[in-house]
């Protein structure tokens, strides 16, 4: 979580501060925030130097919807998150994050979004505690001590809060700095990459709160290489070199995609592969333990590729479902060869 700077002049936000018609004004620009769209955006672009980053993002978000943010690394989510909670100013394009405009009121929107970053990001000389109590005062939030004592309490950071966050191992770190960004009772989460390095049951036990957030109405965007992560989203965007290839629902990215998968288990695998990646219509070939997964857009051309295999008894073919770890190779194999457009 990215502490919010503090601009003189733009307290655009100021609801916890002015008087009756400050608060009014505030209630009112609330009231339009919680009926908009989470996150509505269009045409975002964002280039650094000559390097066209982020090109026409256009990103709808629900209050109460998880959306999984995917793509290979460099290809522009860590970018696009930042230009979404007000850190980064995009090229051009233009919408709302939680009804804050995200060109001229970005005070405001990193005020209220939560935003998780990509590497740890708090004291690591501070304990627990001392972190939260800190970034619960930069955010002046009331009752500070109650409420860093509930979220610790929350996400059962108890019996670790005296311990030096320099200290903990991945999981805990995680779980930190996800108190950290719910300090403030965010009404949207913007979390990079939260559990990149984190076991299992850390990941596991992190997603369940992440749907009981999205079960009181928060709104969440987290970017993920996990696939099992994916699949617990309510939709999901693929982007690659800037652009997004793919939205939807995990069942619609796939069906979009109308790829065809067969699948081969037997003995020698790796030069089985090699083999098939020469035959017309094998688009890739990916070993999944001892399963290779073949697949293309063809498929007739890719049941003759099967046919010269099949007579092989050591060998058993199956005729699959692609999975979304297929289609989103697939996506990315097209895109870099087509070149940049
Ligand atoms: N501050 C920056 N200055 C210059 N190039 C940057 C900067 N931040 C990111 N980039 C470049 O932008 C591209 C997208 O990066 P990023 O958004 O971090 O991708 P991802 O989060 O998907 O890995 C990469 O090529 C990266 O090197
Ligand atoms: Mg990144």
């Amino acid at each position: 979580m990215s502490p919010p700077g503090r601009p003189k002049g733009e307290h655009r936000s100021a609801q916890r501060e002015g008087g009756p018609a400050a608060a009014a004004a505030a209630a009112a620009t609330r009231a339009a925030a919680t009926t908009a769209a989470a996150i509505d955006v269009r045409g975002l672009n964002k280039h650094f130097g000559e390097k066209h980053v982020v090109r026409d993002l256009s990103l709808q978000v629900q209050r109460g919807e998880i959306y999984g943010f995917l793509g290979p690394n460099g290809s522009g989510k860590t970018t696009s998150i930042r230009m979404l909670c007000g850190l980064l100013k995009p090229d051009s394009g233009s919408g709302t994050c939680l009804g804050f405009d995200v060109i001229r009121e970005t005070y405001a929107i990193k005020r209220e979004v939560g935003y998780m970053t990509q590497r740890f990001s708090l004291w690591e000389d501070l304990t627990i505690r001392e972190n939260l109590d800190f970034i619960a005062r930069m955010y002046r939030v009331r009752n500070r001590a109650a409420v860093v004592r509930e979220t610790i309490e929350a996400l059962g950071l108890g019996q670790r809060r005296d311990q030096l966050a320099g200290q903990l191992s991945g999981g805990w770190k995680q779980r930190l700095s996800l108190a950290a960004c719910l300090l403030h009772q965010p009404q949207l989460l913007l979390l990079d990459e939260p559990t990149a390095g984190v076991d299992p049951k850390a990941r596991r036990d992190f997603w369940d709160r992440i749907h009981e957030l999205a079960g009181q109405g928060i709104a969440v965007l987290v970017s993920t290489h996990y696939m099992d992560e994916a699949e617990r989203c309510h939709r999901l965007a693929y982007i690659f070199e800037g652009r997004l290839l793919a939205t939807g629902t995990a069942a619609e990215v796939v069906a979009q995609d109308r790829l065809v998968a067969w699948a081969v288990t037997g003995p020698e695998l790796a030069p089985l592969a090699a083999a098939l990646r020469a035959r017309p219509g094998v688009e890739q070939v990916t070993p999944f333990g001892g399963t290779l997964h073949v697949t293309g857009h063809d498929e007739a051309l890719l049941a003759r590729a099967v046919a010269e295999y099949s007579a092989d008894p050591r060998y058993r073919w199956e005729r699959i479902e692609a999975g979304l770890e297929d289609v989103f190779i697939n996506l990315m194999h097209d895109a870099a060869k087509a070149g940049p457009s």
